[in-house]
C-alpha cells in the first residue's frame, strides 16, 4: 500500500471481504443520521440512457465527512440484459482519499448495490414497521428480493416469506436459497395479492417502469403493515399508496427530481426523509394500526458508507490487486 497505487477489488474480492449485513445496516443508520443533520454532500445523480428505453447509467458522487468517505459510483441498469444472460445492474465505484483526493480504490459495485439497498429498507423498517413484524411479502424474487429479506432478518424475528415472481422458476430458486440460508419458511404464491395481504412487511422489487403497472390495489395492504417500494411506484396503484398514513423516502429532493422526469406521478404527500426519522426530528410509527411506506431511491451516500468499510477490511486481509496510479 503506497500513495502511487490503488486497490482494485473485483466482484469476487468484494464478496470475499466478509462484511456482514448487520455491519452494513448499522453503518447506514449512522449515515442517515449524518444526512438528517445536513452533514452529507450528495448532488443529484446525472445519468445517460444508452440505447434508450429504461436503460440507464448513473453517476453517483457523495462525501460523508464523519466517515472520511468521498467517491463516486458509476452504475448501469439495463432491463433487457437478462435476455443476453447478463445481470441487470453492473458498474464500478471509485473511492477517494477524503484528505488528499487521491483514488484509493476502484471496486465492482454490484455487491454494494445489492446489500446497501436491502440495508436501507431495514433502516426504514426500524422506524416504520411494527417491531413484532414476522411475515414478509416479496414481489420480485431477484437480487433485491434476497438482500431485502437478508437485511430485514437482522432487525426482525422473521418467520415466513410470501414470495411472488412472474417467473415461477425464479420464485422456486428463491425459495430454495432463502429458506436454507436464513432458516425461513418461504411460501411461493401464485397471485401478487397473496404476497401483500396478511404480510407485516411488503417489499416490491420487480422492474422499475416509467409507466407503472399498478398491480397492487387499495385494500390489499393490511392495517399496521409497512411497505418498501424498491422498484419505485411501479407496483402500486395511486389509491393503494394513498392508504399510507406515512409515506417516506430516503431523499426528498431526489424524489422531487424523479417526479420532474416522469416517475412517482401518483404518490401521496411525503411525510419525511429517512434522515429526519433517524435523527428523531420526526416520529416514525406512532400507532400499531398505521400503514407506512418508504420509496427509497438508492443514494450515493449508501454506497459511500459501505465502500470505505470494504476498502479498509480488504487492505487488512490482503484482498485485491494493487495497481499503479
Ligand atoms: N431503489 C433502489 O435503491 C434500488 C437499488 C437497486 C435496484 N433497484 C431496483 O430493484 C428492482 C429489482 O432489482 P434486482 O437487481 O433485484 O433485479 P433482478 O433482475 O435480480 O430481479 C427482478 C425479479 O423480478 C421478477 N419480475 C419481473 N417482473 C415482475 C413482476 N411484474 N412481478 C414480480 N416479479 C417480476 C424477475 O423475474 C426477477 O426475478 C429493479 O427495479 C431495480 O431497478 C432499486
Amino acid at each position: 500500500m503506497s500513495e502511487d497505487q490503488l486497490l482494485y477489488l473485483s466482484q469476487a474480492d468484494v464478496a470475499a471481504v466478509g462484511l456482514t449485513m448487520k455491519e452494513i445496516v448499522e453503518a447506514l443508520e449512522v449515515a442517515f443520521r449524518e444526512k438528517g443533520e445536513g452533514r452529507v454532500e450528495m448532488p443529484p445523480k446525472p445519468g445517460i440512457p444508452p440505447g434508450g428505453g429504461d436503460n440507464f447509467i448513473h453517476a453517483m458522487p457523495a462525501y460523508i465527512p464523519a466517515m472520511k468517505s468521498a467517491g463516486i459510483k458509476w452504475v448501469a441498469g439495463f432491463p433487457e440484459n437478462h435476455k443476453r444472460g447478463l445481470p441487470y445492474i453492473t458498474g464500478l465505484l471509485i473511492l477517494n482519499d477524503a484528505e488528499t483526493g487521491l483514488p484509493l480504490s476502484v471496486m465492482d459495485c454490484v455487491w454494494i448495490t445489492a446489500k446497501r439497498t436491502g440495508a436501507a429498507t431495514a433502516v426504514a423498517a426500524k422506524y416504520l414497521a411494527r417491531p413484532d413484524s414476522s411475515v414478509v411479502g416479496v414481489l420480485g424474487c431477484g437480487v433485491q428480493g434476497r438482500s431485502n429479506v437478508e437485511a430485514l432478518n437482522v432487525l426482525f424475528a422473521l418467520k415466513r416469506v410470501m414470495a411472488y415472481d412472474v417467473d415461477r422458476g425464479a420464485a422456486q430458486r428463491y425459495a430454495d436459497e432463502v429458506g436454507d440460508r436464513f432458516g425461513l419458511e418461504v411460501v411461493i404464491v401464485k397471485e401478487p395479492r397473496e404476497a401483500v395481504s396478511g404480510c407485516d412487511i411488503v417489499v416490491t422489487a420487480g422492474p422499475i417502469m416509467k409507466e407503472p403497472h399498478r398491480t397492487i390495489q387499495a385494500g390489499w395492504l393490511d392495517e399496521g403493515a409497512f411497505a418498501s417500494l424498491v422498484d419505485f411506484d411501479s407496483y402500486w396503484h395511486p389509491e393503494a399508496m394513498r392508504e399510507a398514513d406515512k409515506f417516506c423516502t430516503d431523499d426528498v429532493p431526489q424524489l422531487r427530481h424523479y417526479q420532474e422526469v416522469g416517475y412517482f406521478q401518483g404518490i401521496p404527500p411525503v411525510y419525511a426523509g429517512l434522515g429526519e426519522l433517524a435523527t428523531g426530528q420526526k416520529p416514525g410509527r406512532e400507532r400499531s394500526e398505521e400503514r407506512t411506506m418508504t420509496a427509497n431511491l438508492g443514494l450515493a451516500m449508501d454506497d459511500m458508507t459501505v465502500a470505505p468499510l470494504l476498502y479498509r477490511r480488504a487492505v487488512k486481509k490482503g484482498i485485491g490487486t494493487w495497481l499503479p496510479l
